[in-house]
């Protein structure tokens, strides 16, 4: 391999959320962080020379967007996806948590339902609730080892009026890669009640090998119609701390309507190293990313035959994309607090808790495997002993 994902980097003290917050989240600096979804593996090197190279302007001033940033993401979409975007399309915002909280607040009334197909990223709950609106739940179906969207439930959901959607498109935490004709199936549904989706395909450029990401704008441009797609270049890169991310919205009402609200806020500027970074991770971070994906496979493979020799009793659901494994742990009969303290305590591992991700997470965990696979072995290692211990 070019690049070393096996090099373990020293994170700790470096201001990381995942490194330097193991004592005041879970009681002991030294617990292992494999939960918050930031990888431990170095940036493709271009996106390290661009920021080098603005870092030493010793200036930090006001940025213009520029054309060669949004051609790289035009690009890199027409490319890697098939997807003809229009520059124009391309709004920027500092993330997709608060494109996804915008996106609410636009398109759906005061105290509305908003449907999201649970288990489920966190966020997305907070962004309905936080806004005045209420969370219309479409559990996922637990079928053939993986989950699959309840279409008969979705349509007494649209039927009860719900008229905004978020859907996780790879699916977070379930790893599911939604196939074309389950998108256009659910987009079907959704034009025929009337319902805008918005999209979160932040995880999209990381199905794993074997499977393809079909962003729902692609399908039709009537699917784009109906869609608010948001999207970033920080998952795919590591680089979220850099805090941008960019819509896609082909309807120019809906654009419109975004457009003005980012401006009312404030939050169109162009931050000063971000459009660089996802320039040059857009341009030359094909091959990089190959390779990571190839990595964070063989951490899937590993991961999931060590837990059935070691610990056989938890089943890992075998993600499609992303690089999270979520595990059934039901059948070590244990609460959320029970998972925690054999986590934090016993273990000395931090994996997320399942029940932050709905209620239906009960019992489960989400494994980060974005990280050299030797922290997943050692990982894997204390949970299954203190797991057997028990
Ligand atoms: C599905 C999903 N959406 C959004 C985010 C966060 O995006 P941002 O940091 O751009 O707000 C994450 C991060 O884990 C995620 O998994």
């Amino acid at each position: 391999m070019k690049y070393d994902f096996d090099r373990r980097i020293d994170r700790r003290n470096t201001r990381s959320y995942k490194w330097d917050q193991s004592e005041k989240l879970f009681g002991d600096k030294d617990i292992l962080p494999l939960w918050v979804a930031d990888t431990d593996f170095a940036s493709p090197p271009a996106v390290r020379e661009v920021i080098e190279k603005r870092a030493a302007i010793g200036m930090y001033g006001y940025s213009i967007r520029h054309d060669g940033y949004l051609q790289a993401i035009v690009d890199w979409y027409r490319r890697n996806h098939g997807w003809a975007v229009e520059p124009e399309w391309i709004i920027d915002s500092p993330g997709v948590v608060t494109s996804l909280a915008l996106a609410v607040e636009l398109f759906s009334e005061p105290g509305a339902a908003v449907v999201i197909q649970t288990p489920v990223y966190y966020p997305f709950y907070d962004v309905i609730r936080n806004n005045g609106r209420t969370v219309a739940m479409n559990p996922l179906l637990h079928q053939g080892g993986r989950f699959e969207m309840d279409y008969g439930q979705l349509e007494k959901l649209f039927q009860d009026g719900a008229k905004l959607m978020l859907l996780c498109s790879p699916h977070n935490p379930g790893g599911r890669v939604w196939s074309e004709g389950e998108l256009r199936k659910l987009g079907e549904l959704c034009r025929q009640y009337g319902v805008t989706i918005v999209s979160d395909e932040i995880h999209g450029d990381l199905a794993l090998p074997g499977y393809t990401h079909r962003p729902l704008a692609s399908l039709s441009p009537e699917l784009a119609e109906i869609t608010i797609s948001c999207l970033a270049a920080t998952k795919t890169f590591n680089m979220p701390g850099l805090h941008t991310s960019f819509i896609v919205v082909s309807d120019p009402a809906k654009r419109r309507k975004l457009d003005q609200r980012f401006k009312a806020l404030s939050l169109h500027m162009a931050q000063h190293f971000a459009q660089d970074a996802v320039e040059a991770a857009f341009n030359h971070g094909e091959d990089w990313l190959k390779q990571m994906k190839e990595y964070v496979a063989g951490n899937v493979e590993f991961a999931i035959s060590y837990l059935a020799e070691h610990l056989p009793e938890v089943k890992p659901m075998r993600p499609e994309g992303t690089y999270l494994l979520w595990v059934d742990c039901r059948a070590l009969k244990l609460d959320p607090a029970g998972l925690k303290d054999l986590m934090f305590r016993k273990a000395k591992v931090a994996f997320t808790e399942g029940s932050v991700f709905g209620t239906d997470g009960e019992g489960w965990l989400r494994i980060n495997l974005g990280c050299p696979r030797s922290i997943v072995e050692e990982a894997l290692e204390a949970f299954c002993k203190a797991a057997n211990d028990r």
